[in-house]
């Protein structure tokens, strides 16, 4: 254990009285002392000096100011009228961060309290470093340069893949590495149809803004890599996949993103390319049949890496703001109430242009025969999965008009630009899902009307 002693004491306490003191809290709270902290006013203190020395342990001094921000246990008026703060041994440990796990003790002119120090983190610069590839990692499918890829590169960016966490150490993933042109060609086509089978179910406006986008670079890269998932492996009893078997799933989808952030790092671009019903790639793989599709990527050195998402560059969707994802204690308390916000935002929101959708709250999925039509399913039980159907059993009307917020704005992200309501059910919460889709809508600048 890495502990802090926080000191507090009068000038020229002797060393054996301080020594003395800190040895016996150190019984009962053993460790390594890594740091001696105590106010500024008692840096120059000998006895300080010769206790970080003979504890090889670094002393550290804290202006008192900051050490009267801390709120320790067992504060004092007298010490705060002689130092300036009301802790100086308590608060010193608090204040370099630490756990304070023993209380101060004193001596005739001492005080000394321990805390445990947590593991440290990396430097601010490494830190950055990390931050920056996460942020900077982009899905790349333009731009790919005729380039091979170094064998030893391309071991250390799947060495990192396989450093993925797995459930129960599973490490459920294969990575099969794929140069042949031939192969590429049929995995291709299988993605060619699939846009094609997507196009087609799209409305009108919003087809014509897919034309525009490119969606795979399968043969514009000179490896293309299948991630696997084999959901058995390690046998009967793999621990933490028992009651929930996506686990494996999720494993494998950790690996790939290792697998993306080592590859940036490395100057590599990767896209992921999931145009596909999986049986079909593992048809043309030639995969064994317990061995299933997780993801197919795209490597190649690129021309440049963009600053944001290629399809908010395009306009076709936008990223999600951090606040809308963040829940305290309870679904739905957030640090600005989503409805509250959504109420202001629409005061001065931007006109947005974008496709139209018509949603139909209480509806079912015979209402989905035109492209445009969305259904919002009220019922208790869950329907049958269907993406024209959104499932938002409200259990108040208050949580009605919340997730009716929500769908509006997560529509406006996917480029929605009008909203037409139709409410195919009375009650109430269907009716306040209404409401909330109309202040959601305001709020994104959309137009929208009841049908
Ligand atoms: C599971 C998954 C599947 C994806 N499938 C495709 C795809 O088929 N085609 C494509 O162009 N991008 C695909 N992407 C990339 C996303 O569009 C991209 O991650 C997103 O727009 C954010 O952009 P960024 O990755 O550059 O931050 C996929 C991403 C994930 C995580």
């Amino acid at each position: 254990m890495k502990l802090v002693v926080g000191v507090g004491l009068r000038a020229n306490t002797p060393y054996a009285e301080l020594r003395a003191l800190v040895d016996s809290a150190l019984k009962e709270a053993p460790g390594d002392v890594q740091l001696i902290v105590t106010v500024t006013s008692k840096e120059a203190e000998l006895a300080l000096h010769r206790l970080a020395d003979d504890l090889n342990a670094e002393l550290r001094a804290i202006p008192p100011n900051e050490l009267a921000e801390q709120t320790p246990p067992n504060p004092s008026e007298h010490v705060e009228q002689l130092t300036g703060t009301p802790s100086v041994a308590e608060a010193a440990v608090l204040a370099v961060g630490a756990e304070l796990i023993l209380p101060k003790r004193r001596s005739a002119n001492a005080t000394a309290a321990i805390g445990r120090l947590p593991a440290p983190g990396y430097q601010p610069a490494d830190r950055e470093v990390v931050h920056r590839v996460i942020a900077e990692r982009r899905d790349v499918r333009r731009g790919f340069l005729n380039l091979p890829i170094d064998n030893d590169l391309l071991t250390r960016v799947l060495e990192s893949a396989h450093r993925a966490p797995s459930v129960g150490l599973s490490q459920p993933w294969d990575f099969l590495v794929i140069r042949d042109l031939a192969t590429r060609r049929k995995v291709h086509d299988l993605a060619t149809a699939q846009r094609d089978a997507f196009a087609a179910s799209l409305p009108d406006d919003r087809r014509a803004k897919f034309d525009g986008l490119k969606i795979e670079a399968i043969l514009d890269t000179p490896v293309n890599i299948a991630v696997t998932c084999d959901p058995g492996r390690g046998g009967r009893h793999v621990l933490g996949r028992h009651a929930d078997p996506r686990t494996t799933w999720f494993s494998a989808a950790i690996a790939i993103q290792n697998l993306w952030l080592a590859a940036r790092a490395e100057g590599l671009g990767v896209g992921w390319v999931s145009f596909f019903e999986p049986a079909e790639v593992a048809d043309v793989l030639d995969l064994p049949a317990h061995i299933e599709l997780v993801g197919y990527l795209c490597v190649g050195y690129v021309e440049e890496f963009a600053a944001a998402p290629e399809l908010v560059r395009s306009g076709w969707a936008k990223r999600r703001p951090l606040e809308w994802a963040i829940h305290h204690e309870e679904w739905g308390r957030r640090e600005a109430s989503i409805v509250e916000d959504a109420i202001q935002a629409g005061h001065n929101a931007v006109q947005a242009v974008g496709q139209r959708v018509r949603l139909i709250v209480g509806g079912d999925k015979a209402d989905l025969q035109q492209a445009d039509a969305l259904v919002i399913d009220l019922t208790p039980t869950k329907p049958q999965a269907d993406f024209g159907v959104l499932w938002r059993p409200a259990r108040t009307p208050a949580e009605a008009v919340e997730f009716g917020v929500e769908i509006a704005r997560d529509l406006a992200l996917q480029g929605v630009g009008q909203l037409v309501v139709q409410l195919a059910d009375p009650s109430a919460e269907a009716t306040a899902l209404a409401h909330g889709l109309e202040v959601g809508a305001s709020a994104c600048g959309l137009t929208h009307s009841r049908a």
